[in-house]
């Protein structure tokens, strides 16, 4: 019997399915892929299908957040062959003084935060590509918007892996003029079940 192979959409999708597990009714863990340990092969679809999706435009790097962010900006930016830069959360001895500052809101610890990259790795007319893992509330996209915005650089599109479409992020994001593609689109976690749009 000939096997079919499955598309890169198909294994994402698979994946989430059949290892993300539902916590509440508004939490989806991944942590068996995504978000602690990583499946490098399941990254590189993603990175594949991201690069479909924005390979035609011209962009000069691409931009995420840590700690999540980072696995799966880096993984994708080898197809487009450009950096990733990602703003940083916590201020340390290691980053430039000058930097580019956005705000974040983070409804789990009900406050706000500040995101930063050094104003050397975004300068004026950058082209950029947001990634991200989650859209949940839009915060952390928002953050790296008011960045590229900041700096006089331009954002060319932003995508993340798993949106949670019954969560205000993508809605919000596009009333702000800041279109965001989700490869996955859940569309409800109730009764620990995940269904995808
Ligand atoms: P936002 O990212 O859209 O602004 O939403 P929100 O403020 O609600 O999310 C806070 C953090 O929780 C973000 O990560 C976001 O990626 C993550 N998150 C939101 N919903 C889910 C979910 O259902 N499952 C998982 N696994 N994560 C979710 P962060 O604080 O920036 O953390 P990290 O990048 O260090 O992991």
């Amino acid at each position: 019997m000939a096997v079919t192979e499955l598309s890169d959409l198909e294994l994402v999708k698979q994946a989430v399915l059949s290892q993300g597990r539902v916590i509440g009714n508004d939490i989806l863990k991944v942590d068996s892929f995504l978000n602690h340990q990583l499946d490098v092969d399941l990254l590189n679809a993603i990175g594949r299908i991201f690069h479909e999706k924005f390979g035609h435009l011209a962009i000069d790097k691409i931009m995420t957040a840590e700690v999540s962010g980072i696995a799966i900006a880096a993984i994708a930016a080898q197809y487009f062959k450009v950096p990733v830069i990602f703003a940083k959360k916590t201020l340390s001895k290691n980053l430039d003084p000058d930097t580019w500052e956005g705000t974040v809101y983070s409804y789990t610890k009900k406050q706000t935060y500040q995101i930063r990259v050094a104003k050397r790795y975004l300068t004026p007319g950058e082209k950029v590509l947001i990634l991200d893992d989650f859209l949940a509330n839009g915060e952390a996209i928002k953050g790296m918007k008011q960045i590229i915005d900041d700096a006089k650089a331009e954002m060319v599109g932003s995508g993340v892996v798993i949106e949670k479409s019954f969560q205000p992020g993508a809605s919000l994001l596009q009333h702000l003029g800041i279109p965001v593609y989700p490869i996955i689109q859940v569309e409800s976690l109730d009764n620990e079940s995940i269904s995808l749009k």
